[in-house]
């Protein structure tokens, strides 16, 4: 089997981090996003990945060089301007020759979901389409889905008005697509798959669903990044990965606590780090304090950091008091 995993969006919520690297090539517990996804998919059975491409696309040919990742043979599919969710969907799987049952992902959640169990549900109800829902406690930023007891779906509203439905169910953006559904998306077009596509298919009666109460994560806010990382190294997950990167020098007169280093990454003398994630290659000078902070570049000795995203060419000065800070902030810049 196939799957489409949709990597075009511009990840403006993590910037600064994300002017640097594309967020699904961002780490989690220091294996990449889109690595964590493939290993899910090849472990259900996929063996090629199709990466539905716009933004940026070379970092992720050089992220992959032998045109693998994680065993899943890798197919490039870049857009020549951004078509939206479906009309990327439609790009990508013609691109690739798709024309049978395929998967598709959004590249920027994270789950535990048996996968191999969303594609036998969607074989048994004989649906064109079968989409992954989790519970939230807030639907507003997600698309929302009434479904009825026998997993059809007979409502989706993407980002709701407050009232506009009960439902606390949402997509969780994972689908399990027939070919037939290319048909419904006209080629080259820009065309929202959760707007267009996904009612469409409800009012064919076609659309069935899947709710399930695994550990799901929507990685794309500083805040979830952080906890997609925590939840990692801390036992929350079935998995479980180190928390301090390959290469990565660690003072031992530092404290690192319930928080993720990075390859290659330096924490020097008495530095303290809670709850936070020093990226790849960032330098923390001696006796600096982290908190709940995402750290990509140099953060020179005695700052003290809490909530903070600190970018990849960022140097934070010595002795700096930082709360809920981007440096460099996105909002000056391009
Ligand atoms: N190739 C390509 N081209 N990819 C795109 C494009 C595009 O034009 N636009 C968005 N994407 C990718 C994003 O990179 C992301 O992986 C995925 O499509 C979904 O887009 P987002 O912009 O992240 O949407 P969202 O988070 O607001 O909502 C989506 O995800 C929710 C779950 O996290 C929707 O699918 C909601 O219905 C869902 O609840
Ligand atoms: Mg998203």
């Amino acid at each position: 089997m196939q799957a489409v995993i949709l990597v075009g969006g511009f990840g403006t919520r993590l910037r600064p981090l994300t002017f640097a690297t594309p967020k699904p090539l961002l780490p989690i517990a220091n294996v990449r996003q889109l690595e964590h996804l493939i290993a899910a998919l090849g472990s259900a059975g996929v063996t090629r990945a199709v990466l539905a491409l716009g933004f940026k696309p070379e970092p992720f040919f050089q992220a992959f060089p032998d045109g693998t990742c994680a065993g899943v043979d890798l197919h490039y599919a870049v857009e020549p301007e951004p078509l939206d969710t479906a009309g990327a969907v439609g790009f990508a799987a013609r691109d690739a020759g798709i024309d049978s049952t395929f998967i598709v992902m959004n590249g920027d959640i994270l789950s535990d979901l048996d996968l191999a169990a969303l594609v036998a549900f969607h074989r048994a109800r004989g649906a064109e389409g079968t989409l992954h829902l989790t519970p939230v406690e807030d639907p507003t930023q997600y698309g929302v889905v009434e479904a009825d007891a026998d997993g059809w779906v007979r409502r989706f509203v993407e980002k709701p008005q407050p009232g506009e439905t009960e439902s606390r169910v949402i997509n969780a953006g994972t689908y399990v697509l027939e070919p037939s559904v290319l048909d419904r998306i006209a080629p080259m077009q820009r065309v929202s798959i959760e707007r267009v596509v996904f009612p469409a298919m409800v009012a064919d009666g076609c659309l069935a669903a899947l709710a399930t109460d695994d550990y799901w994560i929507d990685t794309g806010r500083p805040d979830t990044y952080l906890k997609a990382n925590l939840d990692l190294v801390d036992g929350t997950r079935s998995l479980i990965l180190s928390s301090v990167g390959a290469n990565a020098r660690v003072s031992a007169t530092a404290s690192v606590t319930h928080s993720v280093i990075g390859e290659g990454a330096t924490v020097d003398d008495g530095s303290v780090i809670i709850d936070s994630v020093v990226l790849p290659g960032a330098r923390v000078g001696s006796s600096v304090r982290l908190e709940r902070s995402l750290v990509m570049g140099t953060v020179g000795a005695g700052a003290s950091l809490t909530d903070c995203v600190i970018g990849v060419d960022a140097v934070v000065a010595p002795g700096s008091q930082l709360v809920a800070a981007r440096v460099p902030d996105p909002a000056t810049m391009g």
